[in-house]
């Protein structure tokens, strides 16, 4: 399985940046399924849903219609790509991802979307759980210092009052959760090419990716 190229890694790590533009340059579709969790969550958040309760959860999964459109994402025809992208919804896509149901639930979407073939595929398991059978596979990571101060810039845009002290400890926490739950955490594994990009310019993790795929 040679065209589809997982890129997993923890918060700020680059990977929706860098994989965006990989799949530009190879005519790929990106696929970014941090956005499914952050979908969910922006349902659970709207529905009041506690993010534990899992049978009001394996509930809004059957009933609700979550589409990509272009680099849009649309929750029952709404368009939420902007409204997913806060500190808030960030922290309770971490919380509903520990779920296993939420987890199966959006497995076969997953899957289905990158079967169709020629696909960057982004997230925390994409090499792991979803396409554990793809011979391009990596593991994108920074410090994170790093990854906190990228995260700020992006953050301060659609919430002024954050500081870069309190991104610090949300990715920490973020992090912990993330590697530490029981169902599919993010995870390095020995065939994934591990890529730190502390210091490193976008341009220069794309072409280090380009240049390894087989
Ligand atoms: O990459 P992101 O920050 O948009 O992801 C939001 C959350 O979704 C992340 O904290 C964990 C979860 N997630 C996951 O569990 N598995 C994935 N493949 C992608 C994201």
């Amino acid at each position: 399985m040679k065209n589809v190229i997982t890129i997993d890694g923890p918060s700020g790590s680059g990977k929706g940046t860098v994989s965006k533009i990989l799949a530009r340059k190879l005519g790929y579709r990106y696929l970014d399924t941090g956005a499914l969790y952050r979908a969910v969550a922006w349902k659970v958040q709207k529905k009041n849903i506690s993010p534990d309760d899992e049978e009001s959860l394996g509930k809004l999964l059957d009933t609700t219609v979550i589409k990509f459109e272009g680099l849009k994402i649309l929750v029952d025809g709404t368009d939420v790509s902007a409204a997913i992208r806060t500190a808030e919804i960030g922290e309770l896509s971490s919380q509903v991802s520990a779920m296993p149901i939420v987890r199966k639930g959006l497995f076969s979407m997953q899957r289905k979307m990158g079967l169709e073939g020629n696909v960057v595929i982004e997230g925390r398991d994409t090499g792991t759980a979803i396409f554990p059978e793809s011979e391009n596979k990596f593991y994108l990571d920074a410090t994170t210092e790093e990854r906190a101060r990228r995260r700020y810039e992006e953050l301060k845009l659609r919430t002024p009052e954050i500081t870069l002290k309190q991104t610090v400890e949300d990715i920490k926490k973020r992090d912990r959760r993330d590697s530490s739950r029981a169902s599919s955490p993010l995870m390095r594994t020995d065939d994934m090419i591990h890529i730190d990009s502390t210091g490193m310019s976008v341009e220069q993790v794309v072409s280090f990716i380009l240049d390894r795929l087989t």
